[in-house]
C-alpha cells in the first residue's frame, strides 16, 4: 500500500455493469443488482475505513424508469429493503445518510417513506456521509436550485449579486463538498449526468471491472 497516497475527500461512483455481469454467469440481471449492493456495503466499509468522509453513489437515475417494469419493480423493493439495512449499518458506524434526486412520483410512495425515514433518523451522525443518488440526474438538480434560487429573489430574500458558486451549491439537493474522486465501473467512459455541478475539478478513473467485482484492491 502507498502510504503518500492522498485520500480524497469526496468520491463519487457510477455503480454501472451489475446486469452484464449476471448475464455472464447466465443470470438474470437482478441477480446482479443484488450482488451489486452486497458488493457496495464492503466497498463502502473500505472507502470510509481509509478516510474519505464523503462517499456518494448513483443507484438510480431520472432515465432508469425506462428500464423494463419488471427490473424497476425489483429495484424499487431491493431499495426498500436494502435502505433499512444501510441504516442500521450507517448508526453503528457514524455516518449520515442522505439522498439526492426527486423525491416524488413516478417513485413509489414506500421508497419516498423510507428515504425521509432514513434521513431523520441518521441525520446527526457524523463525520462520514453516504449520499445516494436515487430518481436523480444532474441537469434537474441545478434547475430545482436556479428555481429555488428565483423563488428567493422574487420574495426579496436574496439579492441576485448574492450568487455565487458557493451560495448556488448549497441550493443543490445536498449541501456537499466537491467530488475530488469519480469512478464508473464497467468500461463506460461517460458521466450520464451524475452530479454535474459536485465533478467540476474530479478526477475520473473508469475501471474495465463491473460492479460487483469491483473491490479495495
Ligand atoms: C448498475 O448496473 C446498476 C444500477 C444502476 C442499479 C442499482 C444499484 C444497485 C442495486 C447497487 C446499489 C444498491 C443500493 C441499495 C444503493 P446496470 O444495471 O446499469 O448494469 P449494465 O450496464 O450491465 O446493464
Amino acid at each position: 500500500m502507498n502510504e503518500d497516497l492522498k485520500i480524497p475527500n469526496h468520491v463519487g461512483i457510477i455503480l454501472d455493469g451489475n446486469g452484464r455481469w449476471a448475464k455472464m454467469r447466465g443470470k438474470p440481471r437482478t441477480y446482479g443488482h443484488t450482488k451489486g449492493f452486497t458488493n457496495l456495503k464492503k466497498l463502502a466499509k473500505h472507502v470510509f475505513d481509509r478516510g474519505v468522509n464523503v462517499l456518494s453513489v448513483y443507484a438510480f437515475s431520472t432515465e432508469n424508469f425506462k428500464r423494463s417494469k419488471e427490473e424497476v419493480d425489483f429495484l424499487m423493493n431491493l431499495f426498500v429493503d436494502k435502505f433499512h439495512e444501510l441504516e442500521k449499518i450507517s448508526n453503528k458506524n457514524d455516518i449520515k445518510i442522505v439522498f439526492s434526486g426527486i423525491k416524488d412520483k413516478p417513485l413509489p410512495d414506500d421508497v419516498i417513506k423510507v428515504i425521509k425515514d432514513i434521513e431523520e433518523k441518521t441525520k446527526n451522525n457524523k463525520p462520514f456521509v453516504f449520499n445516494i443518488c436515487v430518481n436523480y440526474g444532474g441537469n434537474y438538480e441545478i434547475v430545482d436550485a436556479t428555481k429555488k434560487i428565483a423563488k428567493e429573489v422574487l420574495d426579496n430574500k436574496l439579492s441576485i449579486n448574492d450568487i455565487n458558486v458557493d451560495l448556488f451549491s448549497k441550493y443543490l439537493y445536498n449541501d456537499l463538498p466537491p467530488v475530488d474522486f469519480l469512478i464508473r465501473t464497467s468500461g463506460e467512459q461517460r458521466v450520464s449526468n451524475f452530479m454535474l455541478y459536485q465533478i467540476a475539478y474530479s478526477e475520473f478513473y473508469f475501471p474495465d471491472t463491473y460492479f460487483p467485482e469491483f473491490d479495495e484492491k
